[in-house]
């Protein structure tokens, strides 16, 4: 697994303990999910992270949300901050105010490409809500800008259209190469990405699905940097990169499945006043 030493140390001592580090990690590589910084520590790097609907469609039930329509592309799925090592920082301020009023321009791309497609159906507000109040609130950005950050770098990456003009498009019977896949991400300037995958039981066979692709950002937010840590990878050397289309969400959002043991009647969630 190769660490690629972006440490900008602030001291000797700081630098000491990277280079230390670093030596560890060659053994034990860094994932993200599994650590999360003290509070305190300095943000330096955002991580987007864009999910892929079709996977989320394929491996269990999507709802189409209460309110807008779903662009198909990859959606925004949240908007980390981190250290230089891959550990998440979060909550870092005791109080939290997220304002939706503060940014009326941006809620038509939250509608479409900020949306959550789990299941019961819901109008999304909860995860930017949650996503501005455990991360925002430590980066560098006030409220908006940490927003358009997100949608501007989303669509800086252009991750469909770096697939496409390499002939890799959404398909349920051809596999694509791992490799193919990250020569298709590379050739955008400056993108450094983490891909990951979910497997499916497929009759008797495994497949593997691209389901999200995460990517390095600068804590301004204004540029892709090289992502200074690596992740396991749970992708395989072939993988599928599923078909998405707006018939896949389920829009009986008065009913909630729960596994085999049937229905269970819900509330419609209240349309919250935007
Ligand atoms: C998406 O919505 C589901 C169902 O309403 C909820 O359980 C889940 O936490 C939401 N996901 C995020 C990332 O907010
Ligand atoms: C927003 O999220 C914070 C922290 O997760 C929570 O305390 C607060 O109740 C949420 N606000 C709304 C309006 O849901
Ligand atoms: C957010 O920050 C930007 C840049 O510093 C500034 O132009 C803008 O007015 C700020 N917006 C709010 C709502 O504070
Ligand atoms: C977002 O992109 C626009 C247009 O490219 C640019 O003018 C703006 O400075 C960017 N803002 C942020 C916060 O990234």
């Amino acid at each position: 697994m190769k660490q690629t030493m972006a440490a900008k140390s602030r001291s000797k001592t700081i630098s000491l303990l990277a280079l230390f580090i670093g030596i560890l990690c060659l053994y034990f590589p860094v994932t993200t999910t599994a650590v999360v910084a003290e509070s305190g520590a300095a943000v330096d790097l955002l991580y987007l992270t864009l999910v892929w609907p079709g996977t989320l469609c394929r491996t269990g039930k999507c709802c189409m949300p209460t309110k807008g329509k779903p662009a198909i592309d990859f959606l925004i799925e949240d908007l980390k901050t981190m250290d230089q090592y891959g550990q998440i920082i979060q909550n870092s301020k005791p109080k939290c105010s997220f304002s939706i009023n503060q940014m009326p321009s941006l809620i038509p791309d939250l509608y479409s490409n900020w949306c959550n497609l789990s299941c019961p159906c819901n109008n999304g507000f909860a995860n930017w809500n949650n996503t501005w109040c455990a991360y925002g609130q430590c980066s560098q950005l006030n409220q908006t800008d940490y927003f358009i950050a997100a949608f501007n770098m989303t669509a800086k990456a252009n991750l469909l259209n770096a697939f496409q003009v390499n002939n890799i498009v959404p398909s349920a019977s051809t596999s694509y190469k791992l490799r193919d896949i990250n020569t298709a991400l590379m050739a955008n300037p400056g993108l450094s990405t983490h891909i990951e995958c979910v497997t499916v039981t497929d009759g008797a066979s495994e497949r593997t699905l691209l389901s999200k692709i995460n990517i390095c950002i600068s804590a301004d937010g204004l540029s892709f940097i090289n992502c200074p840590f690596d992740i396991e990878s749970t992708c395989n050397r072939e993988l599928f990169f599923y078909p998405f289309n707006i018939n896949q969400l389920n829009t009986d959002c008065d009913y909630n499945y729960v596994g085999s043991s049937g229905f269970i009647k819900m509330a419609n969630e209240k349309h919250l006043a935007m």
